[in-house]
């Protein structure tokens, strides 16, 4: 499945609240909340990171019960509305490591995100905060796919 707008990809990551991985303590909308809120603090000059850590997890949404097999739909589902880098970092998130070529530093900052990101109660903000970064993301990159 190819998410085609930023409306669509809000109400996946919406369908998010209440639904919670094995042992996990916050749900999966707290969860994408929470990565992207500790990389924009960690690095609040690369929007395209602060999205694939909002974004990371679509495809648990999209398999669901499937905890390993996430990251190629993940991956996938944004790479349309998002852009390559978004779709890669999205599909290394649960596994990089300092060798994964141009995006491995990028993909260990979301990695590292992803993993600190459980902590029950903590305020990460609201889906709607995120809305107009999401559009000029997918606005940015519908102009470059549109030059090719
Ligand atoms: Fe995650």
């Amino acid at each position: 499945m190819e998410l085609r707008g930023v409306d669509e990809l809000m109400d996946l990551l919406r369908a998010g609240r209440g639904v919670r991985a094995p042992g996990d303590r916050v749900d999966l909308l707290a969860h994408s909340l929470q990565t992207a809120a500790l990389l924009r603090r960690g690095r609040p000059a690369d929007k395209e990171l602060q999205i694939a850590g909002l974004t990371h997890d679509v495809g648990r949404l999209l398999r669901p019960g499937d905890g390993t097999g996430h990251t190629g739909p993940g991956a996938h589902a944004v790479r349309t509305l998002l852009g390559d880098r978004v779709a890669g970092l999205v599909r290394l998130h649960r596994t990089a490591t300092a060798a994964d070529g141009p995006l491995a530093e990028d993909a260990l900052a979301l990695r590292q995100a992803h993993e600190s990101a459980h902590v029950p109660g903590l305020d990460a903000g609201v889906l709607d905060d995120w809305r107009t970064l999401l559009e000029l993301v997918a606005a940015r990159h519908a102009r470059l796919g549109a030059v090719d």
